[in-house]
This record gives C-alpha cells, structure tokens and sequence, in this order.
C-alpha cells in the first residue's frame, strides 16, 4: 500500500512532534530545542532531545532517535502503518483507505466479523442452559468467572449446525462461513460447524480483532485440541494465544508456556504476561511477534524430555531474533494450570519462587550437555569443555562470557586462564572461517571494516559532515553527488545512507527520514540517521569544509588500500583469487 506524501506531511504537521511527545514525557525548553528525561532507557539527567525545526528528536543516552513516527512507533510498540493510524486518531484525521476498495481486503473484514459474532455466539452458549455443564467444567478446573469474561471463553453446542444456522440467519453466505474457517462441507455437501461440543478459547491479535479459535474437548473425542486452520487472517504459526493481554503488562518479560490452560491460569493468578504457542513448536514469526515487546522470555514448558527439546531449539529461535530467555522448570512433572491447582492461595508466591530460580540460557544449554558426561573421567571431561567453549563462543556480552568462563572453571577444576585462552582460539578460528566466505571482490574493505580501529574518528566525523550537508542542503549539492561516489565512504551504513539520498535526490523526492527509513533501513536506524540530520552546524559547515571533509577521507582512503595488501596473509589470498575466479565464471 502506498501512502502519499502529502499525507505524511499533513500527518506530522497536526502531530506536533513537541505536543505529541510532551504527552508522554515533561520537556524544558533549552535554547531552541526541548529536553526531557529519555523514554527508552533509565537515565537521571535528561539527554532526550526534541528539535522543533527538524521535527525530530534524539536521545544521546540511547541513539535512539527519530521523527514522531519513529517516536510512536517505539513508545507505543506498534509498526509503521499502525503508528500512522495511531497518529491519524489523535489528530482527528481520516486514514487514506484506499484498501477499502479492494477485495481482498473486504474479504478479510467479513472474515474479522464473522469470528467476532461466532466468538460471541460461544460465550453466550456458555452463559445459557445448553452450557451449564461446560461451565461447570471449567470451574471444576478453578478458573474465576472474571477470567472466563476476560478471556471470552465459549461453549460450541453438541448440534453440529448451530453456529452455521446463526451465522446464515445474519446473512453471511456459505462461502464467507467456511472461508472463516468455523464450519466446513461435509461429503454429503451439507455446510457444519467445525466446533462442537468443546470449550472455545479465542484467539485475539494485537488490535484485538478475533483471529481463530482453539476448542478443547469435552468428551474425549479427539483431537483434545481443535484450532482454526490458517485463513485470510490467521497464521498459526505468526501467532500467540493471548499476546493482545501480555503485550499490555506491566511486567517486563513474557512467560512462554505449552497450552491455553496454563496461560489462562496464570493470568488469574497476576502473570499478566503469559503467552502459549499455538500448539506448535516454536515459530520464528511468533519470536518476531514477541520480540517488539520484550528482550527476555521465560520459558515454562513441560519438563520431560519432548519439553526438554523443545526448550532447547526456542533458547537458539529467541536468541537468533535478540531475545534472551530463562527456563523454569515445573516440580513433579506438572504443566503450570495443574501446579497453580495444586497450591491453591499459595500458587503466587510458589509460581514467583521458580521465576526467580528460572535457568538462564545459557546455563540451561550447559546443564543440557553435562548430564551427557562423567566429569570424572578425562576423556568426557575434555569432551565436555569442547562442547561447553562452542556454547560459550555464543555469547556477546564480555562480561557474561567471563562470568561463564569462571563457572566454567569451578566446575571442571581446570584454570580460568586456560579456559579463556581456549575459548579465543576457538573464536578466532570461527572469524577466521568467516572471513574466507565473505571476501568478495568489490569489497577489499572488509579487512579494513573488521579491525575496526583503522577509521579514525576524524574520518567519521567528515563522512557524517558530508551526508548531513548534503541532507541540508540538497538543492545545491549537485555537484558534490555528480564528483563523489559512494565508495568515499569507508562506514557501510554511511554509504547505503549516500546511495539512498543520491537516488531519492535523482527521483524528486523529499529528503525526509521517512523516505530514507522506506529504502530498506529499519527503526534502529532511525536514530543515526536523525543525529547525522540534526549534528549539522550551519554556522561552521560551508562548501570549504566539505572540500576538506572529503580529501581527508581520500587521503585515509589511500592508506587503507597500502595496508589492505600488507595485512592479508596467504590463505586469505588464496581465497580471494579463488572468489575472483568464481565470479569471472
Ligand atoms: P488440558 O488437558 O486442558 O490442561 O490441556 P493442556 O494444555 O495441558 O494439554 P497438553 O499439554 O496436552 O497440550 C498443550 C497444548 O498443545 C494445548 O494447549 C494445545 O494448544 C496443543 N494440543 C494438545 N493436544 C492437541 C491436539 O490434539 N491437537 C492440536 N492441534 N493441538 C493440541
Ligand atoms: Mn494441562
């Protein structure tokens, strides 16, 4: 869908980026700009700021930055079209529907009414006569009445042609019906409800519109759990059974668990933010889900061994996708509903104790392979240390990998030194083995951008200089994008910001962020790309400085290129003429 610019600009315009975020925060007017405490991270000084002229703001705590889309989008959690509507209510103003028109869109909203109106027609079921016994099934299993409201839960009768009768009755066709997935064509051809007699869990998205359903039986029939088929707008593996409720807590992290139950239950009991996989292993669509509201996940899965695995493979999912995660490990060999039944008053402050003493993931994966090894025999000793410095390599943040290392030590009586030498061979051997792939011939650079230190701050400071100037002043830089090519620039970020503002220049667009954001940056990016913007000093920048700015980085440039060919070793030359051969192929 595409979404005009003078749309976006009458947007931002009736959203005062000042009113929007003074909403959220208290600003103080510093100069011509505004300063508050930052939203995004823990701070007592206030370093956010918002400048009114750039309708943008940044933070230098953080790097977080933006315009007011990029500021909703990260304070409110939602995505670019969802922030645009989101800003479109707050200024009265109508979103540019040309969707409406569309059939494929008009299909998914009689799909969203027809499983909002069945979700309906369950819950009224189970409020009825014909549903005493499946209520009285769920209170035997302690669930509150609150919680039955709160969750919409429902009752799908034993007459297979019920919801099929109310839905028809309301006018929706036979073809909408089964589209929604509700019912289906038997082989006689008669149209049936796919739910009966079962308890119905709907499955809500984050706007809250009905998705699907899960229906558990009642009678033994099988399957125990029935869910809606992928639709129009259902993806059982894009979504999360209560994540319009979690995504919406207070609390911090999200807690993971197997079934409806144990979330439901959990729920009642002050976990608020407890979601379940569909009945699916973990997806890593369900981890990017997720991961627009939390960097920690605890996992609550069932403790034999199928659970064991699959808590393994979504530590590697949520990790892939920044995630951290913990894993709690249920006493007994309960799932969390019966473990919550089982203490009864007390299930609070039980459930709290084995969040507290969740596994980290790391710890949880070593735990994992030890239970393989008999540490007092040499052999698995010095098998298991091979296996637990692969699991180490993993770890980014130095400081944990040191905690690890000396755990590590402890545990194997081997000395922390030695681990610790082991452990960077083993990682320089994998940066080694990366290398050799990635050389690729337009990019000799690459030895350069990984010894980082080569770029001088100086150099860095001019090639921000360059593309600020140029955002600033692009009416009359034509001939700095005519004389400078993109390979100036020794950043890879800053030459995909070059190339992008080149082309938007050469199309007639405007060099607003949101333009530059839509030419493949995503929201982290924003922040650089706003603190370049808005660095620009135009008291100090003229056409001499950039002239100054740009032989700086040639002279640099030129260095570079001596040292590329003093640094690569054999090996990496034999690669690189292997890779250029390939390519003339
Ligand atoms: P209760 O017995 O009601 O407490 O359910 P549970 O959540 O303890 O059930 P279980 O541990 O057997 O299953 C966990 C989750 O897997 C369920 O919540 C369902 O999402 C899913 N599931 C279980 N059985 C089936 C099945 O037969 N078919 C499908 N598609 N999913 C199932
Ligand atoms: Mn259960």
């Amino acid at each position: 869908m595409s979404i005009s610019e003078e749309f976006i600009r009458e947007l931002k315009y009736k959203n005062n980026i000042s009113d929007v975020v003074s909403s959220y925060i208290d600003l103080k007017q510093k100069g011509k700009n505004l300063i508050g405490i930052c939203p995004f991270h823990a701070e007592k000084t206030a370093s956010f700021f918002i400048y009114p002229s750039n309708e943008s703001f940044y933070c230098f705590g953080c790097g977080k930055g933006g315009d007011v889309i990029t500021f909703i989008r990260l304070i409110e959690k939602l995505d670019y079209i969802e922030s645009l509507k989101f800003l479109c209510q707050r200024a009265n103003m109508n979103f540019p529907e040309d969707e409406l028109s569309n059939d494929s869109y008009k299909q998914k909203m009689t799909v969203y009414e027809i499983n909002r109106l069945s979700a309906k027609f369950f819950h009224n079921n189970l409020c009825s006569d014909q549903g005493k016994k499946a209520l009285e099934y769920l209170k035997k299993r302690s669930l509150s009445l609150k919680s039955i409201k709160h969750f919409g839960l429902g009752y799908s009768l034993e007459s297979k042609f019920s919801l099929v009768n109310f839905l028809t009755g309301k006018g929706y066709s036979q073809k909408d019906i089964i589209d929604s997935n509700v019912a289906y064509k038997n082989r006689l051809g008669q149209v049936m409800d796919r739910f009966s007699n079962r308890i119905m869990f709907p499955i809500i998205d984050i706007r809250g519109n009905v998705i699907g359903f899960g229906g558990r039986s009642l009678n033994g029939n099988n399957p125990k759990y029935l869910n809606t088929s992928d639709t129009v707008v259902f993806k059982k593996s894009d979504n999360i059974f209560a994540i319009n409720f979690a995504k919406n807590s207070s609390l911090k992290n999200l807690i993971l668990t197997e079934g409806y139950m144990d979330t439901i239950s959990l729920h009642q009991i002050g976990f608020t933010n407890t979601i379940a996989s569909l009945g699916t292993a973990l997806t890593s669509g369900q981890v990017k889900l997720m991961s627009r509201y939390t960097d920690e996940v605890i996992l609550c899965l069932d403790s034999d061994q199928a659970g064991q695995k699959a808590a393994l493979r979504s530590i590697d999912i949520l990790k892939q996708n920044g995630i951290s995660s913990k894993v709690i490990s249920i006493p007994s060999g309960k799932d969390p509903d019966e473990f919550i039944k089982y203490y009864k008053d007390e299930s609070k402050i039980r459930f709290n104790e084995l969040i507290i003493n969740a596994i980290p993931d790391i710890e949880y994966k070593l735990l994992n392979i030890k239970n393989k090894y008999n540490l007092s025999d040499s052999g698995d000793k010095i098998k298991y240390t091979s296996e637990a410095l692969k699991i180490l390599s993993n770890i980014e943040n130095d400081i944990e990998k040191d905690i690890y290392c000396s755990k590590l030590s402890n545990e194997i009586n081997i000395s922390k030194d030695s681990i610790k030498s082991q452990l960077s061979k083993y990682l320089s051997k994998i940066s080694k083995n990366k290398n050799s792939l990635n050389v690729l011939p337009h990019n000799l650079n690459y030895y350069n951008k990984d010894k980082n230190q080569i770029f001088s701050l100086k150099r860095i400071k001019a090639e921000e200089t360059i593309l600020s100037y140029i955002i600033n002043n692009y009416d009359i830089t034509n001939n700095i994008l005519s004389r400078v090519s993109e390979n100036l620039f020794g950043i890879n970020f800053n030459k995909k910001l070059y190339l992008t503002i080149k082309m938007l220049i050469l199309n007639n667009k405007d060099l607003n962020l949101n333009n530059i954001l839509s030419e493949g940056f995503d929201i982290e990016d924003a922040g650089k790309i706003t603190k370049i913007i808005c660095d620009y000093k135009r008291e100090y920048v003229n056409a001499q400085v950039i002239e100054e700015c740009i032989s700086l980085i040639e002279n640099e440039n030129q260095k570079i290129k001596i040292k590329d060919i003093q640094d690569i070793n054999s090996i990496e030359l034999k690669n690189y003429i292997v890779t250029l051969k390939k390519m003339k192929q």
